[in-house]
């Protein structure tokens, strides 16, 4: 059986029609291939299968770079091009903006690349299972088997002197280890990609007005705030800062560092959120917003739409949720921009940066 590849989808798989119109998720090909399938799993709607081979290779193939690229779950894209992966990206994050979110008019930017294609990741978690230390394989599911691994070229080098010193006398036989290029980290999340984040700071740091311009929010919340890598940051541009996170050790940490004008509070957003919008002065306040994938709560986004901030920045890492969010503060909040930035290439993940501004500010 044949098809056509039209898109590859967020998650990173190719999507075909069947003669039946049926949708088929071909995965590790390009948009525009003619590629002979196999079926693996067939439902009511769509089917899942595996290329056999392929008519037409796109011109933006190119050779992967690990030879468990295929069989690993980490990676989706080796196959492709830095500049097709962040093509898709762009288009995957306007679908779901369009599909989730019903958000079809917001101006989505080019995405910004990573400096580094490979060797970026400061951090790996690998999992022991009966001899094997490595990560899970491509298929979904309890029972998915550990692939043996042995170097990850996404990774920094340190990583993987790391990962071979680990190997050579595994302190585990079973579970999951995380190993850091940087053994000085105390706990908590930190950025896995430096110099992606070096990117997404100034990406951040761009949407604000010029420092000395004298427009622009005086006042800054930074919710799930980390060690306080945002507000440390940015700190400079504002006469107050407050920094919003529930783990205590990166919270301390982050008061270790802070300014005078500098303040941590070690709680729930949900919790916190609504003193701290209820006292900032609502025309000059920034939120910036970085929850985890599973984005904000509506309790969360009660508390905003009541204290509304004039501005968001919403650094996202699940363009789904993203979407649900973006629609839901959409009747207040103008959506100015959203900017994809490939965090993790070679990976199906994105990060996106949304700026809002409120409607009546
Ligand atoms: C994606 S990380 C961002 C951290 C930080 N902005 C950075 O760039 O390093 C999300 C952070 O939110 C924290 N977090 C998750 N849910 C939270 C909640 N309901 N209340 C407070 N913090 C939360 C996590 O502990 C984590 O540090």
């Amino acid at each position: 059986m044949k098809v056509v590849i039209h898109e590859i989808a967020f998650g990173g798989k190719g999507v075909g029609r069947l003669e039946d119109g049926r949708v088929v998720f071909v995965p590790f090909v390009a948009v525009g291939e003619a590629v002979e399938i196999e079926v693996i799993r067939e439902r009511r709607s769509y089917v899942e299968a595996r290329a056999v081979s392929i008519e037409n290779a796109s011109p933006e193939r190119v050779e992967p770079r690990c030879p468990y690229f295929g069989r690993c779950g980490g990676c989706s894209y080796q196959h492709l091009s830095a500049a097709e992966q962040g093509r898709l990206k762009r288009q995957q994050v306007e679908g779901v903006l369009r599909r989730i979110g019903r958000l079809g008019d917001v101006p989505v930017r080019e995405t910004v690349p990573s400096p580094r294609d490979y060797a970026y990741r400061n951090r790996i978690t690998v999992h022991l299972d009966e001899g094997a230390i490595g990560f899970f394989g491509q298929e979904t599911g309890r029972g998915r088997p550990l692939i043996d691994v042995a170097n990850c070229p996404i990774s920094e080098p340190a990583v993987n002197a790391l990962l071979a010193r680990f190997r050579a006398r595994p302190w585990r036989r079973e579970g999951h280890c995380t190993l850091r290029a940087d053994p000085a980290h105390a706990g908590g999340f930190l950025q896995t990609n430096d110099g992606a984040a070096e990117k997404l700071l100034a990406l951040v740091a761009g949407l604000l007005p010029p420092p000395g311009s004298g427009t622009g929010a005086t006042h800054l919340v930074d919710a799930y705030c980390g060690a306080g890598f945002f507000a440390r940051h940015l700190r400079d541009r504002f006469e107050q800062t407050v920094g919003i996170e529930w783990d205590r050790r990166a919270v301390e940490q982050a008061q270790r560092d802070a300014a005078p004008h500098e303040r941590y509070l070690c709680g729930d957003v949900a919790a916190a959120l609504p003193d701290v919008l209820a006292v900032a002065p609502k025309g000059q306040t920034l939120l910036l917003l970085d929850p985890p994938s599973e984005g904000t709560t509506a309790e969360v986004r009660r508390a905003i739409v009541s204290a509304p901030p004039a501005e968001i920045i919403y650094v996202s890492c699940n363009p789904a949720t993203l979407a649900r969010d973006l629609a839901s503060l959409g009747s207040d909040y103008e959506i100015l921009s959203v900017t994809p930035l490939d965090m993790f290439p070679q990976t199906a993940e994105i990060e996106a940066i949304a700026h809002l501004r409120f409607k009546q500010a």
